[in-house]
């Protein structure tokens, strides 16, 4: 996997885009797997403003969420889908059009059912391109939580209690209002992807992150899989690289690939 450690969020932001615009620039109309949390927002705003200057646009594309809480309410600030809509969606953000925004729905009594309905609706659209990710302080990649498989569909998943508490942040502070249960891609979904992007911010990644690189393959560290994806790129600040061991490889390998 390609790894490059920043100085900051936003240089790795940049980075970022630039290995997007790269894919777009091969096939225009290509499809986008997106993250949402705080990790993609560098992300985001280069996407929002190449757009603004008519040099990108997800118009032609569609855009398939990692995953939804279950029973969140629609209006909910929070709801996946209402995030990636002020992020990505109309004439002002990306271009995306709302019916191009494919989140799990969360709102109906069959989660499992509306699981597997996003599964499909990524295979009918002939795959994701390329997968935006963050990882969670745990390990996780979309809500896929440790201990449990690195093959699944997408599926309804429960949170971790440290999940839970890092996405507190989002809920006034107060875990009691984070929902416990959402629906995420699959770890055999994610895997699917063309390519994966995979951005970390902050000290609280820096141990996943390091898991991710150079631990042993394991379900107890999900994101550990992407070591079998062929392509992957993993951008992250110094904080969240600080305990990588081998980043002297990673300089090299990197500027061999992209001489820079
Ligand atoms: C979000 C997702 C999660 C987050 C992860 C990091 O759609 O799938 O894996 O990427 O929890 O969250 P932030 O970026 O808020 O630190």
């Amino acid at each position: 996997m390609h790894i490059r450690v920043f100085d900051t969020p936003e240089l790795a932001g940049a980075a970022a885009a630039k290995i997007l615009f790269s894919v777009f620039d091969q096939k225009p109309d290509a499809n986008l797997g997106v993250a949402t949390g705080s990790t993609p927002e560098p992300l985001y705003a280069q996407l929002r403003e190449a757009h603004a200057g008519g040099k990108f646009t997800l118009a032609n594309s569609k855009a398939f969420a990692l995953d939804e809480y279950v029973g969140i309410p629609e209006d909910h600030y929070e709801r996946y889908r209402n995030v990636l809509r002020r992020e990505l969606v109309g004439e002002d953000k990306t271009g995306l059009k709302d019916e191009n925004l494919f989140t799990p729905n969360g709102l109906i009594s069959d989660s499992h059912a509306a699981a597997a309905a996003h599964d499909q609706a990524i295979k009918d659209a002939g795959g994701v391109d390329l997968q935006i990710l963050g990882i969670g302080s745990n390990g996780h990649i979309g809500f896929n939580e440790p201990g449990g498989w690195l093959v699944p569909r997408t599926h309804v998943e429960p949170l971790s209690a440290q999940t839970i508490r890092d996405n507190a942040r989002f809920f006034d502070g107060d875990i009691s209002k984070v929902p416990t249960t959402c629906i995420s891609q699959g770890l055999g979904t994610i895997m699917e992807a063309g390519v994966l992007l995979l951005l970390a911010f902050g000290e609280n990644k820096a141990e996943a992150v390091a898991q991710l690189a150079e631990g042993p393959i394991s379900a107890k560290w999900p994101a550990t899989i992407v070591q079998m994806h062929p392509e992957v790129y993993v951008l992250t600040d110094t904080a969240a690289g600080s305990k990588l061991e081998l980043t002297e490889m990673y300089e090299e390998r990197w500027k061999l690939a992209f001489g820079e």
